[in-house]
């Protein structure tokens, strides 16, 4: 068999051009051309049915088989009676963490997975998965010998027929239980049910799978009956792994649908939330649902997702009791799109140029590597940090303005991903930190090695995926690595008043010229006035005002 990929697909689009204007809303897209291969079964994300037994836990050995589908030995682990690979032991790092967390000890995800699991399947060559059944991101085939390149568009691009196509993928995974994982409903210690010989895990649908993995990764350290639980722990938030552990999420949510879907070619796409103003776009009954008649904050009965039930909710029950989010679902998503009056800064969606100012920054992340780093473009496209990168306590920019904005489910940090909103949100984040890898020269040892906040340092195991994966598996290009690619073009940048002023000089200069030697430059002489008559677009766009608040973040 025989896969093209064009080589112009590999590389998202969009050079800055600084000599020609932007245009909110009117960003353009390329086309590209791309041939997919065939489906093959990716699984990611934390513990296999198989492995959630009493035995399994107790031995603390996670390696399923590939019988009967690639194997015919049943004692076969990891597929290595094929050569797909071998059970070994889970490396995980002990490198300092940062000092938001000082309860070592006494959380359950630290050193993820060891807590639960210390072996597990290491593949071999571009082999994957919880039992090697599957293919590296980026390929596929039985052999996973062929390239598998997914296109991840903007919503509002996709033809009538593929948004709906979209819409019900989510749809069917909202309602279809997990195929391989389970969730887990109690701490480790409560984990195995001594008496009755089980265990407390849940089936629970492939929507509400991606829900609870963040759930998981955000929620506090439980510190035993009646005593509550604690903060300064976030394995996705406030650190540099913000942006590998959402692309990973990401990727887990897209093959999860492709597999449902038996078919490869299925890519999420992304919703550009840098457009300005106070309109949600999306937010129409052929997408993500429009605004109730019969509630501010309820959507659309037109909407399939009016009928979606939220999970995770019971946030106070967990805390206090020490249980963890289950699978139950009770209700709407609220969503309240600028909404949010007593809080002004939140009902502007962020600008054009606060992306483009954002991928300048020219540092991954700066210590501490926590939410009040300066000048690092982790802690910018997150949204603690002015779009230029300077720290401002009070500022809410970008990935953390457009959730605000939601006003609603979307908006909470334990609950954001129950608005399917969520996705598209982070796509387009991921597909900056991608564009920002390439401007900037992706080199892992941009990525800081130890002293971030616990989860975040380079080489841990991020929280709580299964098979282990680091973050530094994720701080790649996309296009080379991972399987998938992001259909965008990004606007160029408005131009400074010293540039409009070179131009202008530059452009009398020329038409001076032209006028005196009287030849036929025309159509070069239109384009530099053109150029002259823009507007300062650059300096117009205003500043978000407001007092810090200690609502959460997302
Ligand atoms: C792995 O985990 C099992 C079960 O918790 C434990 O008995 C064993 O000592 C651990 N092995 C290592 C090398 O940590
Ligand atoms: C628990 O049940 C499994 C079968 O489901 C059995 O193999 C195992 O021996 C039981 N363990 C105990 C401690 O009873
Ligand atoms: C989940 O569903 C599967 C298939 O229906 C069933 O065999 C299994 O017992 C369920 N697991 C749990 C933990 O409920
Ligand atoms: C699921 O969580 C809810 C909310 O915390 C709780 O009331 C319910 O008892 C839990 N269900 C199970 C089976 O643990
Ligand atoms: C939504 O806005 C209202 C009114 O300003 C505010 O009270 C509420 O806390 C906001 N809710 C969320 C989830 O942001
Ligand atoms: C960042 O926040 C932490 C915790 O609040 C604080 O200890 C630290 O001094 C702050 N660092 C900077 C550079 O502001
Ligand atoms: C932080 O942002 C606020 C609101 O935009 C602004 O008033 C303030 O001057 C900024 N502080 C600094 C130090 O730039």
């Amino acid at each position: 068999m025989k896969f093209v990929v064009p080589v112009s697909a590999l590389v998202s689009a969009g050079t800055v051009q600084h000599t020609t204007m932007w245009c909110s809303r009117s960003w353009r897209f390329c086309s590209v051309a791309m041939v997919f291969t065939l489906f093959q079964d990716l699984a990611l994300a934390q513990f296999p049915r198989q492995c959630a037994t009493p035995e399994a836990l107790v031995s603390g050995e996670c390696c399923p088989g590939v019988f009967p589908q690639l194997s015919p030995d049943a004692s076969d682990q990891c597929g290595a009676t094929v050569g797909r690979g071998l059970c070994g032991p889970v490396r995980v790092d002990s490198r300092p963490h940062g000092p938001q967390y000082q309860l070592d000890g006494t959380d359950d995800r630290e050193q993820w997975p060891i807590r639960f699991f210390n072996r597990t399947c290491i593949c071999v060559g571009r082999f994957y998965g919880y039992n090697c059944g599957s293919c590296r991101p980026g390929w596929t085939g039985d052999n996973c010998d062929q390239l598998l390149v997914a296109v991840r568009r903007n919503l509002l691009d996709l033809r009538p027929e593929e948004r709906q196509r979209f819409i019900n993928a989510l749809d069917l995974a909202k309602t279809s239980v997990h195929p391989d994982y389970v969730i887990a409903t109690r701490h480790y210690n409560e984990l195995i049910d001594q008496e009755r010989n089980t265990t407390n895990f849940e089936n629970i649908s492939i929507y509400d799978f991606f829900v609870w993995t963040h759930y998981y990764s955000v929620s506090k350290t439980f510190l035993g009956p009646g005593q509550g639980s604690a903060g300064g722990i976030d394995f996705s938030h406030e650190g540099p792994a913000f942006l590998t552990w959402h692309r990973y999420h990401l990727m887990q949510l897209e093959r999860d649908i492709q597999n449902l879907l038996q078919d490869p070619s299925f890519a999420l796409p992304y919703w550009n939330f840098a457009i300005g103003g106070n309109e949600c776009d999306i937010c129409t009954d052929d997408l993500m649902g429009a605004r109730s008649n019969f509630g501010q904050n309820l959507l659309s009965p037109n909407s399939v997702f009016s009928r979606w039930q939220i999970v995770c909710e019971f946030v106070e029950d967990y805390e206090s009791l020490g249980t963890i989010c289950n699978n139950t679902a009770v209700s709407p998503i609220r969503r309240n799109p600028a909404g949010n009056i007593a809080r002004p800064m939140v009902q502007r969606l962020p600008e054009p140029e606060d992306v483009l100012v954002c991928l300048e920054v020219n540092l991954f992340d700066t210590p501490p590597f926590f939410s009040n780093s300066t000048e690092s473009f982790r802690n910018t496209i997150e949204g603690y940090s002015e779009p230029s990168g300077q720290y401002n306590s009070t500022v809410r920019s970008l990935h953390n303005l457009a959730h605000l904005f939601l006003n609603g489910t979307g908006g909470q940090t334990h609950l954001s991903p129950n608005d399917p909103i969520f996705v598209l949100l982070h796509t387009f984040t991921d597909a900056v930190f991608d564009e920002w890898l390439r401007r900037h020269n992706v080199d892992f040892n941009q990525y800081p090695l130890e002293n971030t906040p616990i989860g975040h340092n380079r080489q841990y195991n991020m929280v709580p995926f299964w098979p282990p994966v680091t973050n530094n598996e994720m701080f790649v290009l996309a296009p080379d690595s991972l399987g998938y690619s992001y259909d965008v073009q990004w606007p160029s940048r408005a131009l400074s008043s010293t540039e409009i002023i070179t131009i202008a000089v530059i452009a009398a200069l020329v038409l001076v010229a032209i006028v005196f030697a009287g030849t036929t430059c025309a159509v070069r002489r239109r384009t530099k006035k053109s150029e002259v008559l823009q507007p300062l677009l650059g300096e117009s766009y205003p500043r978000y005002a407001e007092d810090k608040e200690n609502t959460h973040s997302v």
